[in-house]
């Protein structure tokens, strides 16, 4: 189902991307472009790809075949030095959030900024961070150490920091796991304040799929490393494949159910034995 995809196709564009660890054939052959100003919600079962593929649009992970373009520019064959420009134009939030605990919020949020720009003017950076920090509602927590903080402010910490660049791309490696469905719907309105406020693109890997309705324009699914599906919320829930209604009603399906008949009911025969 995937059509012949052209580097101008996107502002972020996959094409015949192929992924192996050994013998683990993760990605096979996989294309796909990501239009400039949209959600795309990328959703499968575990261990089917998905953080893999987005590693690769910041090139962490480096290709057995295909090609990976930003902008229009190949990517997945520049050297690190290079990349690192390319990244600073991206915003990446890692499954986990992963802040720096050792540093308080205001540290963590001007910590890419230093990395990547000598700067000469602190105030202006105070000024950087109450931006941020404002757009994700935590103003305010700049001198907080993350041990201090709930999942969810964590999250929108992390999320502070992913913007501080004033990314054109953010990257959101499940956003709302483990938080309750509020504390979810928040970082929901936010990935949907950032597109309309500041027009990003933006990639979201997720399980949830009341978070993958509301704000995608469109979603992926991932299977047996290919893309099997690729539409809109509607197109997504009319599907008629069974492997996408067991996965976005979060149901078994009957191979799996007989299997795990099968060992449960070896555990019985052991406890008796
Ligand atoms: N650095 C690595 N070295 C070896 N194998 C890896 C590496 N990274 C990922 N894999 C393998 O690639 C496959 C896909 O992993 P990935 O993390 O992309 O899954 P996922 O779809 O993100 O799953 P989850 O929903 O659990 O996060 C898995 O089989 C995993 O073991
Ligand atoms: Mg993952």
């Amino acid at each position: 189902m995937e059509k012949d995809i052209q580097p101008s196709d996107g502002i972020i564009v996959i094409k015949n991307l192929t992924k192996k660890f050994g013998d683990n054939l993760v990605l096979d052959d996989v294309s796909v472009a990501f239009e400039k100003g949209k959600t795309t919600v990328v959703i499968g079962p575990s261990g089917c790809g998905k953080t893999v593929l987005i590693k690769h649009i910041i090139a962490l992970l480096r290709p057995n075949d295909g090609q990976v373009y930003f902008n229009g520019k190949r990517i997945d064959d520049q050297p690190e030095k290079k990349l690192e420009k390319v990244r600073t134009r991206m915003g990446f939030l890692f499954q986990g959030g992963a802040l720096f605990d050792s540093l308080t919020v205001y540290e963590n949020i001007v910590f890419p900024i230093k990395q990547h720009h000598r700067v000469k003017n602190y105030e202006r950076l105070d000024e950087i961070v109450e931006t941020k920090l404002t757009m994700v509602g935590m103003n305010g927590f700049q001198d907080y150490y993350p041990a201090k903080l709930s999942g969810g402010q964590k999250k929108r910490i992390a999320l502070a920091r992913a913007i501080s660049l004033n990314p054109e791309v953010i990257l959101y490696d499940e956003p709302t796991t483990g938080l309750d469905p509020i504390r979810s719907d928040v970082i929901n309105e936010l990935i949907l304040k950032l597109q309309r406020e500041l027009g990003v693109t933006s990639i979201v890997v997720t399980h949830d799929m009341t978070s993958a309705y509301k704000i995608s324009d469109r979603i992926i699914m991932l299977h047996n490393g290919r893309i099997i599906v690729d539409g809109n919320a509607e197109h997504i829930k009319k599907h008629p494949f069974p492997v996408v209604q067991q996965f976005i009603r979060g149901q078994i399906s009957e191979t799996d159910l007989k299997a795990l008949r099968v060992s449960i009911d070896d555990i019985k025969i052991s406890d008796i034995d």
